[in-house]
């Protein structure tokens, strides 16, 4: 293994410096191997000075930060790049000049650390013969093959704490008090930052919900002598029979934006249930900042698995945790269907047992 480059793609998550210092320290001190850093995802390929040599210096002190050093692109895929000609706003695909810099680079690997949507990129390339290996990154824990991404428990201790402090409004206020939280279509920050924080009401995209069954609940607690209620809602949530809400359409480049069910939800509380109700959007919020210690624990052990898996000559897999040990898997295993809350899982019934309402439950 003579070098290595990396890249991430895709939004943002707590732990990709994380990723990138354990590769570099384990291709550089074990393994004696040069490593490149792309700038803004796939683009730093297609750019001039997008690519540059990541040594051990440039790594120092980058643990505890959060974003990447190496700066990420969520509208970078080469096979359909959004490009100005003749004035005009065109997609192209750019996938042959990336691989021909690829090829240039006489890379043993390119290390790849993404989302669902940087993963299929580098599928995609591996399937057009580059050495990929790929790290699951993202706060929405919907990937495929592995127990959990890092950046997901970063994510879940900020909504969890967001809770505690909605907390006290809503009690001090007898008010109720929606909590909106990302996860794109799965339904995971809401479910465990609303288990941890103690919400009365969790809304997730896998369990349609009826407004009349918030409301029941709601009023029942009232009944019971709690005059407040907390609801923790992924964005991802739709009622029966209805759609989910976007602030932006999608198209061959952006993915759509999804946002504003919690304002769908808190107006009709307000307006039906005749309780006052506040909305918070947490949004970002949930993205920054440093990781916790187990997000940059396992965001170290993937990155250091990546360059071993480059060693032993893998390509066209992704690292993955299970059963605590981190192995790797085909690309292809782990992007076959998307991961998303087992409905009738554990964590499900545990929310149920302890009262907490879907908006499934029956009048
Ligand atoms: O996939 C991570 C995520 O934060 C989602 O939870 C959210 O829907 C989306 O990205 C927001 O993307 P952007 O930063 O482009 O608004």
């Amino acid at each position: 293994m003579n070098k290595i480059a990396i890249l991430t793609g895709g939004g943002d998550a707590p732990g990709l410096n994380a990723v990138i210092r354990a590769a570099v320290k384990t291709a550089v001190q074990e393994y004696d191997c040069e490593v490149l850093g792309i700038r803004d995802g796939f683009e730093g390929l297609l750019d001039e000075g997008g690519v540059f040599p990541l040594t051990l210096e440039a790594v120092r002190g980058i643990l505890p930060k959060g974003g990447t050093i190496l700066g990420a692109a969520n509208r970078g895929n080469p096979f359909a790049r959004r490009v100005i000609r003749d004035g005009k706003e065109v997609i192209e695909d750019a996938s042959a000049d990336v691989i021909t810099c690829i090829e240039a680079l006489e890379l043993d690997a390119l290390i790849v650390v993404g989302g669902d949507g940087t993963l299929r990129i580098a599928r995609d390339l591996y399937a057009h013969g580059v050495p990929v290996i790929g790290v699951p990154k993202t706060i929405d824990n919907d990937i495929n093959g592995t127990e959990v991404t890092f950046g997901f428990d970063t994510a879940i201790n900020m909504a969890t704490e967001a809770i505690d402090r909605l907390h006290t409004t809503a009690e001090a206020h007898h008010r109720v008090m929606v909590l909106e939280l990302m996860g794109r279509d799965a339904g995971f920050i809401a479910l465990h930052a609303g288990v941890a924080g103690g919400a009365d009401v969790i809304l997730i995209p896998e369990i349609p919900f009826n407004f009349d069954a918030v409301c029941r609940k709601i009023h029942r607690r009232i009944a019971g002598g709690r005059p407040f209620s907390i609801l923790a809602v992924a964005e991802g949530a739709r009622p029966v029979g209805g759609q989910q809400v976007f602030r932006r359409a999608g198209d061959e480049t952006f993915v759509a934006r999804l946002g504003g069910i919690g304002q769908v939800v808190g107006m009709f509380i307000e307006k039906t249930c005749g309780v006052e109700t506040r909305v918070t959007v947490l949004g970002h919020l949930q993205r920054g900042g440093s990781p916790t210690p187990f997000d940059r624990w396992l965001a170290t052990r993937y990155g250091a698995a990546a360059v071993r898996a480059v060693a032993k000559g893998k390509s066209g897999c992704m690292v993955a945790l299970r059963e605590s040990k981190v192995i790797d898997i085909p690309l292809d295993e782990a992007l076959a269907v998307p991961k998303r809350v087992d409905v009738t899982g554990d964590g499900v019934l545990t929310a149920r047992n302890l009262g907490i309402a879907f908006g499934d439950e029956p009048a």
